[in-house]
């Protein structure tokens, strides 16, 4: 049985991944900081599964370069050597890396060079890494390739995008022996359909689904939407959701296909290719759920864009992903984990 790392396992995409994963037969030991997230996330996954035996938890921050080492140390020691590695561990917020783009460049960045180093060591270089759409350029060319411009637009991003560049330096200089494939994720939202785990951010919310969900409970009054005079039928942005299970089995199938096939750099984007409009969001959780959203228009966020498309036809073709869960789905099984833990996770 193959073990596998995953860093971040405790937040939102990685609670969901560690349990495809296990449900896969990987052992899987999850290193997190619980700077975003509870571990109690992992307690809930144990929920689910009959593999409990197979998960492990180490709390540490990837800046410790030492806690690493001595993590991927103890494994070795236990028999128990890492095959790969799936780097979720790094904070998310794009407008927050706007006011501390420093904290989001320590984190992410310095984490991940830490991670790749140890990977280094213990002669580890396989990793599935935790990307985004926001890496690429403002486009009118629609939907999105893989093979579209880059270019980033906020810290975050510029985060994200340093990182892949990083992956590819390491798979220029050494194409025998790396494995690397970054998955560019458009909207994930939804929650595992038990409703045990799902979203849990730890501060305000800036995300558009997890904002809907607290005015649903009525932790907000009101739901802002950032501008109503965009290019699009309705006016409002119009972005790609994917269900977070449609995106865990992606990880997945992406691990398998590099553990199976010749060292080599591939990255994919995880999306629908299907826009959805925020007041057409806003009317599919109304229409599932029966509650009523209130909302208002405000301007404009700095740094928006109007629309945002995945083009996912690379990843069907070479690892015969397809996302399956629909809108209907995702604002259901969302719902149902908040209004089950209106608090997270306690
Ligand atoms: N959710 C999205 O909309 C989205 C979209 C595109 C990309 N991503 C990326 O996917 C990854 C997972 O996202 P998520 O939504 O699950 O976020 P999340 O915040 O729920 O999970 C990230 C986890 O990483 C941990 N972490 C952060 N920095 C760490 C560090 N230095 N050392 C150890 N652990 C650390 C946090 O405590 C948290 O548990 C992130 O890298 C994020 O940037 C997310």
């Amino acid at each position: 049985m193959k073990s596998i790392l995953v860093t971040g396992g405790c937040g939102f995409i990685g609670s969901h991944t560690c349990l495809e994963l296990l449900e896969r037969n990987f052992k899987i030991v999850v290193i997190d900081s619980l700077v975003n997230s509870s571990p109690l996330a992992l307690e809930r996954v144990k929920k689910l599964t009959n593999k409990v035996k197979n998960l492990s938890f180490y709390k540490g921050d990837l800046r410790d370069i030492n806690f690493l080492r001595e993590v991927f140390f103890r494994l070795k020691d236990e028999n128990n050597s890492i095959s790969g590695v799936v780097h979720f561990a790094g904070l998310k917020a794009v407008g927050e890396s706007c006011y501390e783009p420093l904290r989001y460049w320590d984190n992410n960045v310095n984490g991940t060079i830490n991670l790749i180093r140890v990977m280094e060591e213990n002669n580890c270089k396989t990793i599935v890494f935790s990307s985004s759409a926001t890496i690429y350029k403002v486009t009118n060319n629609l939907p999105i390739k893989e093979s579209a411009e880059i270019q980033s637009i906020n810290p975050y991003g510029s985060t994200k995008l340093v990182i892949e560049q990083l992956l590819n330096d390491l798979a220029i200089n050494s194409p025998q022996e790396w494995r690397i494939s970054s998955l560019r994720y458009f909207n994930p939202i939804g929650a595992h359909p038990s409703g045990l785990i799902g979203e849990n951010p730890l501060g305000k919310p800036t995300n558009i689904f997890p904002l809907i969900m607290q005015v649903g409970i009525g932790r907000i009054k009101k739901l802002q939407i950032f501008g109503n005079d965009w290019e699009t039928f309705d006016g409002t942005g119009v972005r790609d959701y994917i269900h977070v299970s449609d995106i865990a089995e992606a990880h997945f199938l992406a691990l398998e296909f590099l553990l199976e096939h010749k060292p080599q750099i591939i990255n994919f984007n995880l999306g629908t290719a299907k826009g959805t409009s925020v007041l057409e969001l806003i009317n599919m959780f109304q229409e599932v759920t029966k509650i009523k959203i209130p909302y208002e228009f405000t301007d404009r966020r700095k740094g928006d864009s109007c629309t945002v498309i995945a083009d996912n036809s690379k990843a069907f073709l070479d690892l015969n992903w397809k996302p399956k869960r629909s809108l209907s789905e995702m604002c259901c099984d969302g719902w149902r984990w908040q209004s089950n833990n209106p608090s997270g996770y306690l």
